[in-house]
């Protein structure tokens, strides 16, 4: 016998332990049960009965967030206006669709859209992930990837796909046959739940007790942001910066405010094209109420509010300090809207004031995404 062949047909043999090992593992990760690996003082999610989460599902999701096989063109897909290298937006005021077709809102960011009660900035009827997503699928006004008429044959084209199809298997082995729509609308509602944002400045601050990961202007500014004076977070409550929020053990329903952004005829009116609640109750009140939106990562995802209609986040502060710029006609202000949430009054900012909750909302910034695309380089690791 050469010597060298035992030592071959170990290697060989460890070689092939070493590939049924790994084989064995994405197996078992495959409906493996997911696990929230969250950080301390975020709540646990909740995730509907009919589709648990899980690494395989996650994975899937992912895959079809940025498929552009997903839309009319071949050429649009999720991440198109989600982009997870800007927090899940797109830069943009408004939207721009799969054929080029101006949205009336601002693409929102999906960083902990697990916690929503409602989806979109201000329906109160969709009410989780999966119904969601039909919406950016099959909506043809406004067209976002504009899917209807076209399923069949896009599914088609998604089973002819060997790797994706075997991403189907592991995500869904009790019934892979075929690709549905249905499919399709549960991976990529496990993925946006995966998408927790919780590494920030302000996180290690008051969660790891780091005391230097806050400037001490950011402190300042975190003062002000939670002081009555300011009242921010009455609407936008730490640690998840949106209201309501919906985790284990509690159901709370929808809400929509109106911060007092138009005022066009003395009695509140906003934009035709964004009228907020009012466009799905057409009860008067409603004009302009619009979902509390999550400040985490707010500052890499300007412009800001449902139109896009402010640039920076200093400007979103002198809008709130002012008591509400209430636009009118000409774009000068109205005057205070009736419809004005109570919740919002003037309030003096004092010198390096505005400066300081900038800061802060700045140290809202996730430093080490847990998702994958943001090119922030140095950043130390996170916390979690
Ligand atoms: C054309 C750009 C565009 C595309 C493509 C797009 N979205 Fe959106 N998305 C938006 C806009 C704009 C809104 C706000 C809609 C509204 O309020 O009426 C939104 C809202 C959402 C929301 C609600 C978030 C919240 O906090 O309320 C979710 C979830 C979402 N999109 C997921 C998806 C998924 C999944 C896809 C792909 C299947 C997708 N989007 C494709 C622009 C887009
Ligand atoms: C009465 C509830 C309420 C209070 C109080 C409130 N907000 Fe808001 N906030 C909202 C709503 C609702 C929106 C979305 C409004 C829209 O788009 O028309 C919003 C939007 C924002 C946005 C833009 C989010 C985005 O994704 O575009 C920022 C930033 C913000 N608020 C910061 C603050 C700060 C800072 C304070 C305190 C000075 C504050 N808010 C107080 C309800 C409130």
């Amino acid at each position: 016998m050469k010597p060298r062949a035992p030592g071959s047909r170990r290697a060989a043999a460890s070689l092939a332990l070493i590939v049924a090992g790994l084989l064995a593992c994405s197996l078992a990760s495959a409906d493996e049960a997911w696990r929230w690996d969250l950080p301390r003082g975020f709540p646990v999610p909740v995730v509907p009965a009919d589709n648990p989460m899980t690494t395989a599902k996650v994975e899937l999701g992912q895959r079809l967030f940025s498929d552009k096989r997903l839309s009319i063109t071949g050429a649009y897909a999720c991440a198109s206006c989600h982009d997870p290298g800007r927090a899940f937006t797109d830069g943009r005021a408004r939207a721009l669709g799969a054929t080029g077709e101006l949205h009336n809102r601002s693409t929102p960011s999906l960083v902990n859209v697990a916690y929503n009660a409602a989806f979109g900035w201000a329906n109160p009827d969709i009410r989780d992930l999966e119904a969601q997503a039909e919406i950016p699928l099959l909506g043809e006004d406004p067209l976002e990837l504009g899917l209807s008429g076209r399923e069949t044959k896009v599914m088609d084209e998604l089973q002819r796909d060997p790797e994706l199809r075997a991403a189907l298997e592991r995500a869904f082995p009790e019934n892979a046959q075929a690709f549905t729509l249905l499919h399709v609308r549960r991976a990529l509602a496990a993925y946006q739940r995966s998408l927790i944002s919780a590494s920030s400045a302000y996180d290690r601050y008051v969660f790891y007790d780091e005391k230097e990961a806050m400037s001490v202007s950011a402190r300042r500014g975190m003062d002000l942001f939670f002081s009555e004076r300011a009242g921010c977070a009455g609407c936008h409550p730490a640690p998840l910066f949106m209201s309501p929020a919906v985790y284990l053990g509690t159901s709370p329903e929808p809400r929509f405010h109106n911060t007092g952004l138009y005022n066009l005829d003395g009695a509140g009116s906003y934009p035709e094209n964004g009228t907020g609640l009012f466009e799905h109750t057409q009860r008067p009140g409603d004009m302009g109420r619009f979902r509390v939106p999550s400040l985490r990562n707010i500052a890499r995802t300007a412009p800001y509010m449902h139109d896009g209609s402010i640039a920076t986040l200093a400007d979103v502060v002198d809008h709130y300090a002012s008591g509400g710029r209430n636009r009118g006609p000409t774009g000068e202000p109205g005057g205070r809207s009736p419809l004005q949430s109570a919740e919002l009054s003037r309030f003096e900012l004092r010198p390096g004031e505005r400066e300081d909750l900038v800061a802060f909302l700045e140290s809202l910034s996730d430093l080490n995404p847990p998702y994958a695309g943001d090119a922030e380089t140095g950043a130390p690791p996170s916390p979690r």
